[in-house]
């Protein structure tokens, strides 16, 4: 299964393009459920989501699944995912706050959490899921590792997740070690992903998951096995791949 690619001037455009993908299935779908993403990366899409709410589109019978927070972090935060959602779109939008999941990080018994999430996964199944990638292929939080996990987990942060998140942070020290997160099965199970990488740092790793070997030591590279992936880049992002002149031709690509 080859990915569909999209390739940007800017992070800016691509998030004008990621919103009307998700308008699309808001207009067309009765029940709409979108599984979101934090991080820098999807800000351009939220800004954009909000621009369309602000000209007509109505998000009140929208659901929103987001794919992790940070363990020991309450919703209030600042750094908290939920607190991101809140400020970048909850707040700014007609989104009915009983419809808006995100994992609970500061809950007493994780376990309990992961199966509550995973419940809500259940009774609403996604038809759009939203993904960021981590410089070492993360998806969600599933680092790589041996094994990829199935369902809602804790996970321990990879050094390189923890380094590269301080950037949120006043200090390195301050970023939580643990993660809730979505688990593969559950991202693997939305019925359409847009996979979004801005930046140089991001070219490697989009090079290695859009035609490299499917590994667990690159969690994203297992979206190679979904049937509907859109992977939307900027020029900076697809700087390694569009160096494979093969995967250019064939998939009628063009460097500007
Ligand atoms: P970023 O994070 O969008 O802030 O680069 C992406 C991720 O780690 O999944």
């Amino acid at each position: 299964m080859t990915f569909t690619i999209r390739v940007f001037n800017t992070p800016h455009d691509a998030g004008i393009y990621v919103a009307s993908l998700a308008e699309f299935v808001i207009m067309n779908k009765r029940n709409p459920v979108l599984g979101l993403a934090t991080g820098q990366t999807p800000v351009p899409f939220y800004e954009s989501l909000v621009r369309l709410y602000e000209c007509g589109l109505d998000l009140s019978h929208v659901t929103t699944i987001n794919l992790d927070e940070y363990v020991g972090l309450s919703a209030e935060h600042p750094q908290s995912y939920f607190h991101f959602m809140k400020s970048n779109l909850f707040s700014k939008t007609n989104l009915s706050s009983s419809c808006t999941f995100v994992p609970n990080g500061a809950s007493a018994n994780l376990v309990e959490e992961c199966l509550r999430y995973d419940e809500i996964l259940k009774n609403y199944p996604i038809d759009l899921q939203i993904l960021g990638i981590g410089i070492n292929g993360h998806i969600g939080f599933n680092e790589p590792s041996d094994t990829l996990i199935a369902k809602t987990h804790v996970v321990e942060l990879r050094h390189e997740t923890i380094k590269s998140n301080a950037r949120f942070f006043d200090s390195e020290d301050q970023v939580p070690k643990q993660a809730i997160t979505m688990g593969i099965q559950s991202i693997l199970q939305a019925k359409k992903i847009v996979l979004m990488a801005f930046g140089t740092e991001k070219s490697k790793i989009i090079e290695q998951v859009v035609i490299g070997n499917v590994s667990t030591t690159i969690p994203a590279s297992i979206l190679q096995f979904h049937p509907d992936v859109m992977v939307i880049l900027d020029q900076d992002g697809a700087t390694d791949l569009l160096k494979n002149t093969d995967y250019l031709d064939a998939n009628h690509l063009k460097i500007k």
